[in-house]
């Protein structure tokens, strides 16, 4: 992992490694992926501002997200299907995140089961949560994630309907899947990871197969969570999550000032500014473009972490110096997953980790509540 030196290198190891199904599932966006791009060419955009001669001994990238003590401003993303991307990847990437000090987001979306995780690790992590049709396993959803004590509960708002991803589409990732003589071919040219998914616990939705009357097998699974997204989503609803969960709610997918402001109403611990990594609404703003808004309307009332782009310490201090209290990442840590499992993502992890420590001694500033626009150059 050594020569690993770049969240661009795990890219390229993960896209070598991983049947290009799942690889592509989780690199690409939806349609022209303009907001997909846009996410990054923005980040890029903001320039950071060179001090010299400060004193930047004894920095620290260490704060708080929700009030918990973190080692670095970032938390793992909810990403569905990790353990596609390497065997058991749920369990090995809340390891990994748990060892750095960051909380790691289980997906309802996941191949490892929200028990399987919570049995594998000894830290609690992060759920997130799809409100679907079926508000019954929804709510056993919630009272499994409260069982094994998940300490904030991520309710994702911008997915009522699914934006359309064409490579998906292309890849025969659909519903149901279609197993081609070309994916087959593919998965069997990647021996080491034909063997971490046969060595890991499951191959199928775990939080959903044995707990749906007569949903086993991948075919029903998906068919069955394709007929799930609900139309009908409403703030009521947002409501009536906040009432099931005793626990910290994090509001996941708000890119629009009203849409903060309602989501500020709601007694939720924190929103993400987020347009789902661009694989929603395309031609969205860029994450970083909505949030300084965002901040100024109700960052005094509500934590504020951000989503989209991030693949360097850098993009972390960008969304901080613009008024984000902390980031997820997923796309980085997958591919750090694909590329060498558990190993993998923590070398993802310290990569993002190093860039920011370096950023902060060379912008002259040694702790996170030091970063604000005075960083930015433009
Ligand atoms: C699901 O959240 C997806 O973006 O695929």
């Amino acid at each position: 992992m050594k020569n690993m030196t770049c969240i661009e290198d795990l890219r390229q190891a993960a896209r070598r490694r991983v049947p290009r199904a799942f690889y592509e599932y989780a690199d690409g966006g939806s349609y022209a992926e303009q907001t997909l791009n846009a996410n990054r060419k923005d980040l890029e955009g903001i320039n950071l501002r060179q001090r010299v001669l400060v004193d930047v001994s004894n920095r620290s990238t260490a704060t708080t997200i929700l009030g918990e003590p973190v080692s670095l401003p970032l938390a793992l993303a909810p990403i569905g299907l990790c353990g596609m991307q390497h065997g058991d990847g749920e369990i090995l990437a809340c390891r990994a995140a748990h060892a750095a000090g960051i909380p790691f987001t289980l997906s309802t979306m996941s191949i490892c089961s929200i028990e399987d995780v919570a049995a594998s690790v000894d830290k609690p992590f992060w759920f997130q949560l799809y409100v679907m049709k079926d508000r019954g396993f929804v709510r056993s959803l919630i009272e499994r994630a409260a069982a094994v004590k998940c300490s904030a509960l991520v309710l994702t708002v911008d997915l009522q309907i699914l934006g359309q991803r064409h490579r998906d589409i292309k890849n025969g990732m659909t519903v149901p899947p279609q197993w081609r003589l070309g994916n087959i071919v593919d998965m069997a040219s990647k021996p080491l990871w034909l063997l971490s998914v046969a060595r890991g616990k499951r191959r199928t939705f775990g939080n959903i197969a044995g707990h749906v009357r007569g949903m086993e097998n991948f075919n029903s699974l998906s068919h069955w969570i394709a007929g799930q997204f609900d139309e009908t989503l409403s703030w009521k609803d947002v409501e009536w999550i906040a009432d099931q969960w005793q626990g910290k709610l994090i509001l996941k997918g708000i890119l629009d000032v009203d849409d903060a402001r309602m989501a500020a109403k709601t007694g939720a611990a924190a929103l993400v500014v987020s347009n789902h990594g661009g694989r929603q609404l395309d031609g969205a703003p860029s994450s970083i473009a909505a949030l300084p808004p965002i901040v100024e309307a109700v960052g005094s009332s509500i934590e504020i972490l951000f989503d989209g782009g991030i693949r360097s310490g850098q993009d972390v201090m960008r969304a901080i110096a613009l008024g984000a209290r902390a980031c997820l990442s997923g796309r980085a840590y997958v591919y750090g997953l694909g590329a060498g499992g558990q190993a993998g993502v923590t070398r993802a992890i310290e990569i993002i980790r190093n860039e920011l420590d370096v950023s902060m001694a060379l912008t002259g500033v040694k702790s996170i509540g030091e970063i604000d626009r005075r960083v930015i150059a433009n």
